[in-house]
């Protein structure tokens, strides 16, 4: 009798800790997975100025990434991707710092779970990443900023940027753990915010996130909406880093986009993802000093200013939901998901003018001006 009782409490106090996970939640099969010497197969790189943010640097081939050491494995087994750091640019009033930009072959739509697993994600004043999605067409086909950092910030934004007619519901509304910024994802609402849920933790962005040993973010998209969650490295779910994730059992998420109030179909086609660190551009130079004193394009000649931009990244995984089922794409992500816009892939994604990650401004930009500005003076000072 007394064995029975205990077995019995047992149970209930095992039932009420294992809560939502249950044997009828959905189960994921793995179809995209950048890790180690495999991370760079399914890429492609963007190359030239950073023409849709006006960021001050230069996009590098996949070619002169490697050879410059912009993109390697280090002895951990993990992939770095950086900014130079070595060349200096003092006296060059246009000087553009070499960057990568990289987008996905693979691209994510409902239905998909991605996880990525960072130590170290760049930062410093004037310094700009971010790893996102957009569909075919900017904005009409939805973006999603799962990590999103500028300067000295100290905790990650997450975002969407849409048409007219998605939002974020009120403040409170949500069963999201992170502190909501805005509410409307329409692009031509305050210079194009997004709708913005901020991490509460500053472990999630810049030193605090390496200081913490780095972290975990995923994102499941399905009928229900877009959650994200920032899990930093000590309360990171025990079904990670296993290949057969339950996010059903996972705590809230820090920031949940319902379906409710956005309708993803809609505003939302599969996404390319994209990996990019720029330098001040539109949103940096915007939002810098809020963290940061003094001008931010003075920092980009002097290459120790950019010992911190770098991504080291343990992996990206990309689930699709199947039940057991075979998946939709062959594993490794080489084959396009089904219901993909032909002519999508391997082509640059279509972002709008000042379109990409963050506050989206006219397309005669801040820098704009203050680069044709420095150039009108420089042909004044050669001409005189
Ligand atoms: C997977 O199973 C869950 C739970 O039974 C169900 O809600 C969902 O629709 C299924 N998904 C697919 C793609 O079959
Ligand atoms: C200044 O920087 C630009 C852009 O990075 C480069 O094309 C140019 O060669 C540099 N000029 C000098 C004098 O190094
Ligand atoms: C988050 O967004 C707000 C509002 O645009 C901005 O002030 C802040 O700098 C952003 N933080 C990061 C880490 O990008
Ligand atoms: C979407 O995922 C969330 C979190 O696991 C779950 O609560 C919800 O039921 C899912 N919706 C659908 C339509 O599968
Ligand atoms: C920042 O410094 C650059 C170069 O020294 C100068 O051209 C520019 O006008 C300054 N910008 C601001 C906003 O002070
Ligand atoms: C450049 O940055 C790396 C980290 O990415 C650091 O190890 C190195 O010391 C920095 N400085 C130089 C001159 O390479
Ligand atoms: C920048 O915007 C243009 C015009 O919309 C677009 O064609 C191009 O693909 C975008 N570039 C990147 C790297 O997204
Ligand atoms: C918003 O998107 C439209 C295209 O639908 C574009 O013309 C406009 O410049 C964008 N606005 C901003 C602030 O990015």
């Amino acid at each position: 009798m007394f064995s029975t009782f205990v077995i019995s409490a047992v149970t209930i106090v095992a039932a009420a800790l294992v809560k939502s996970a249950s044997a009828a939640d959905p189960t994921y099969s793995l179809v995209f997975n950048p890790q180690g010497a495999n991370f760079f197969n399914n890429w492609n790189f963007y190359t030239g100025i950073d023409t849709n943010n006006t960021g001050n640097v230069f996009y590098v081939t996949q070619q002169d990434a490697e050879n410059q050491g912009l993109i390697s494995l280090n002895s951990a087994g993990n992939t770095i991707i950086k900014v130079d750091n070595t060349t200096s640019g003092v006296g060059n009033m246009t000087f553009g710092r070499n960057s990568v930009y990289m987008f996905s072959d693979y691209q994510i739509q409902s239905g998909n779970l991605l996880l990525f697993d960072a130590v170290h994600l760049p930062f410093g004043c004037s310094v700009w990443p971010a790893f996102w999605s957009q569909g075919p067409v900017w904005p009409d086909d939805g973006e999603i900023d799962i990590i999103e950092g500028v300067n000295m910030a100290t905790n990650n934004n997450f975002s969407l940027h849409t048409l007219d007619g998605c939002t974020h519901p009120a403040a409170g509304s949500s069963i999201e753990t992170g502190n909501l910024l805005s509410t409307d994802c329409f692009n031509q609402t305050a210079h194009n915010m997004g709708c913005v849920v901020e991490a509460p933790t500053p472990a999630s962005y810049g030193a605090g996130f390496a200081a913490g040993g780095g972290g975990v973010f995923a994102v499941l998209w399905n009928d229900t909406g877009i959650s994200m969650w920032f899990f930093d490295r000590s309360s990171i779910p025990q079904d990670l880093p296993t290949d057969s994730p339950d996010p059903a059992g996972w705590p809230n998420p820090t920031a949940f986009f319902p379906s409710s109030s956005c309708n993803l179909e809609q505003f939302f086609k599969p996404q390319t993802l994209v990996l990019d660190i720029t330098i001040c551009g539109n949103f940096g130079l915007a939002v810098f000093s809020q963290t940061c004193p003094g001008n931010c394009t003075d920092l980009v000649q002097t290459p120790s200013n950019y010992d911190n931009a770098f991504f080291e990244i343990s992996y990206i995984k990309v689930f699709e939901e199947t039940n057991g089922s075979s998946p939709s794409v062959t594993p490794e992500g080489t084959a396009l998901p089904t219901g993909t816009q032909p002519g999508s892939s391997g082509s640059t994604p279509s972002g709008g003018s000042g379109s990409s990650t963050g506050a989206g401004f006219p397309t005669l930009s801040v820098p704009t001006i203050v680069s044709l500005l420095s150039l009108a003076i420089a042909f004044f000072i050669l001409k005189v």
